[in-house]
């Protein structure tokens, strides 16, 4: 990995409701290096986007960061005040929401849009932020006279592509990509995904790219970390980590998604259900669904430790307990 861009350390995120307090997000950390992209992913519901929204500082309530650090170039951003972090937001790390789609404001013209994003982190007049907002709308391959036109007049891609646009407005260092083209077609989400990496290398940001799709997510980032409820259990290089998975979640991961090369294979899946955050067991927190469980994985809680070179990993069976 490159020198470090962001290192995440022991991020706790917990939501307070009535049936308990659930932490959502527990001892997180992992670093992205300057340029890399770094993928985030898991079942729905181990903590993905939790992560993402607040490394942002965009959670709501009833959702509260209780521990950690998050520093970007050296510096915690949990520090900053408010008004430091709504600078900060944007033009240092700019995020490509989930539900994306609907992030664009129906009632305001693209122009209104972008010119807003830009003049209010800039000095730039209205006439410079509009050719600004026209460049970022070639860069991503939509005619700048469109600037005129209001979100429903474009389509779903395109749509998706004026977010990616916006989320570029001002040269961001890094891009947080939740879930960027799920809803999309898989011609038009491998277009926009190979916009996205061309762009990367352009302009040279680093990205934290989530999604359910593991074979996607293998083509498209450098290293990925598998979450599994709330916790961060693998950290490996894209390249290794399906074929050789350490944890045995990410084994079970791995044999759910058929190669893209090779002999058809049985796909097996993972037995059971992702765990109720209300009731955490004591030790590992797979350890009902895991078929390679001993003595320790009931009794020891387990944290991310580093193996092997560039590999991470929370399993007991690994880590020598
Ligand atoms: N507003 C909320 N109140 C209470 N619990 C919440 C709230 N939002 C999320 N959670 C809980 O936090 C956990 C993590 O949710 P999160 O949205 O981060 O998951 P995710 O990994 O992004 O899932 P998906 O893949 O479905 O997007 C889940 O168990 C969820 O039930
Ligand atoms: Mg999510």
């Amino acid at each position: 990995m490159s020198e470090a861009q962001l290192q995440i350390r022991n991020l706790c995120v917990d939501y307070i409701t009535d049936a308990g307090d659930v932490r959502a997000v527990n001892n997180v950390s992992f670093d992205i290096g300057k340029g890399e992209v770094f993928g985030l992913a898991g079942e729905s519901g181990c903590g993905k986007s939790t992560v993402a929204f607040s490394l942002m500082r965009l959670h709501k309530p009833p959702a509260f960061i209780s521990d950690g650090e998050v520093l970007f170039n050296g510096e915690d951003i949990m520090k900053y005040s408010d008004e430091r972090m709504s600078r900060f937001r944007w033009k240092e790390i700019s995020m490509v929401f989930q539900s994306a789609m609907n992030a664009l404001n129906p009632v305001l013209t693209m122009e209104e849009q972008f010119c807003d994003v830009i003049m209010r982190h800039t000095n730039m007049t209205r006439e410079q932020a509009k050719r600004r907002a026209e460049g970022l709308l070639e860069i991503v391959d939509i005619h700048p006279s469109r600037l005129s036109d209001y979100p429903h007049q474009f389509s779903g891609g395109m749509r998706q592509r004026l977010v990616i646009a916006i989320a570029l407005a001002l040269n961001p260092k890094m891009i947080i990509m939740d879930e960027p083209t799920t809803a999309l077609d898989v011609v038009v989400q491998r277009e926009i995904l190979q916009k996205i990496h061309a762009l990367k290398e352009e302009f040279g940001f680093s990205i934290l790219f989530i999604t359910h799709d593991l074979s996607l997510m293998v083509e498209f980032t450098d290293r990925i970390g598998i979450m599994y409820a709330g916790q961060l259990i693998e950290v490996a290089p894209s390249k290794e980590i399906l074929k050789n998975p350490y944890h045995p979640y990410t084994e079970g991961l791995a044999s759910s998604f058929p190669p893209l090369t090779g002999p058809k294979t049985h796909l097996s899946g993972i037995p059971g259900n992702p765990l109720n955050l209300l009731e955490i067991p004591q030790g590992c927190r797979f350890q009902a669904r895991c078929g390679k469980t001993k003595d320790t994985c009931f009794k020891v809680a387990n944290t991310l430790t580093q193996v092997e070179p560039n590999r991470f990993t929370n399993c007991h069976l690994f880590t020598g307990k």
